[in-house]
């Protein structure tokens, strides 16, 4: 079983309730996303209703994961499985996840498991996700290859006249067709004037000549996620568009080449953050650096001036730069990969060098 009994020990309690569907993934292998998992006494149980039943008592199985799945239902309640569970493993002290519960849920765990004390893990167990086994490295690497073939494909449609809904829905596309399951988060792509809004939400407003395009875009593959971006321009760049580019570019590689485990993340934001001042386009670069991916899209730790965790092997990490100049455009160049004993490996294959469409 994944390090559970750590992290009673971490946070001074008898067990855990694991509710984040992420976490609930991780730790008990069932990829429904919709049960409870409760480790106490050292053995894990998954609850489920019966619309998952079949699939939990398999996948808990197939990933080895030490958790059994249990189904409730109007004969067997959940709260009364749960009392009973927590009553034979003697627990007075059970952990929750404050960061993914509402309000409301937990006033409702807390009138249903009265009898016990409730205390917040905080995020000790999204933790136990930082480092990545090499099969969750395989599967990332999977995906972030998948996001590679679809902007391979979609690169030679970019024209004069096509909206930017239209090059978010070919990316989207050409990621279910090279093997995607899903998004990893909402496709951005952004031109001319949208292109300073950093998550700018795709419209109907066509590509133009001269325009900067920026495309923000990810997928999932066998639940883990993708993240890539690439800023191409429509027609000619001009010397403006150029010397931000490259700065961008400067700044990603830099990161990228200096990254080596040991390091705290706030002095790797550092090295891009300093570069892109230098340029002087300090104020144009608003956002961290990067951030850790998994099994959801922004997981810890992340590349930021406020993050001081420690690099190690086995983490993965975005490294994306912008500039964005209102009224300008922006650019920002964004690669996945993870730290490795000598540095970082980018999983990131399409070219980064300017791209001009000059075709229109
Ligand atoms: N598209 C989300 C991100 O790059 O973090
Ligand atoms: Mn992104
Ligand atoms: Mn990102």
């Amino acid at each position: 079983m994944i390090s559970l009994k750590k992290t009673t020990d971490i946070t001074d309690t008898d067990g855990i309730l694991v509710t984040d569907p992420y976490n609930l993934r991780y730790i008990t292998g069932f990829r429904g996303g919709e049960g409870i998992a409760l480790y106490s006494g050292e053995q894990g149980v998954l609850f489920v209703d019966s619309r998952y039943t079949e699939a939990a008592m398999r996948e808990t199985k197939a990933a080895g994961s030490g958790f059994i799945a249990v189904e409730f239902n109007r004969e067997h309640p959940l709260k009364d499985l749960i009392t009973e569970k927590l009553k034979e493993d003697d627990v007075k002290t059970l952990g929750f996840e404050d960061r993914f519960m509402t309000c409301s849920e937990y006033v409702s765990w807390k009138e249903k498991l009265s009898d016990f004390i409730l205390k917040p893990v905080e995020d000790h167990l999204t933790e136990l996700r930082r480092i990545k086994t090499p099969e969750e490295l395989r599967l990332l690497r999977k995906a972030e290859a998948i996001g590679d073939t679809a902007l391979a494909a979609v690169v030679p449609l970019l024209k004069v006249g096509m909206t930017e809904l239209e090059v978010a829905a070919e990316l989207e596309y050409q990621m279910k067709k090279a093997g995607a399951e899903g998004l990893s988060f909402d496709t951005i792509a952004a031109s001319g004037l949208h292109s300073a809004m950093p998550h700018a939400i795709p419209s109907d407003k066509k590509l133009e000549e001269g325009d900067f395009l920026t495309m923000d875009f990810g997928c999932r593959y066998q639940g883990y996620c993708s993240d890539m971006t690439r800023t191409v321009v429509i027609g000619h760049a001009n010397e403006k568009q150029k010397k931000i580019y490259n700065t961008v570019l400067e700044a990603q590689l830099k990161a990228m080449n200096e990254l080596k485990p040991g390091m705290r993340c706030c002095d790797v934001d550092k090295i891009a953050r300093d570069h892109i001042e230098e340029a002087g386009y300090g104020s144009f670069f608003g956002h961290g650096l990067g951030h850790s991916v998994g099994l959801y899209i922004h997981e810890s730790p992340a590349l930021n001036t406020r993050d001081e965790t420690v690099l190690e092997p086995g983490m993965i990490e975005t490294i994306e730069p912008g500039i964005y100049i209102p009224g300008f455009g922006g650019v920002r160049i964004e690669d996945m990969g993870v730290v490795t004993e000598e540095g970082y490996e980018s999983f990131a294959s399409s070219p980064k060098e300017l791209i001009e469409l000059k075709s229109t």
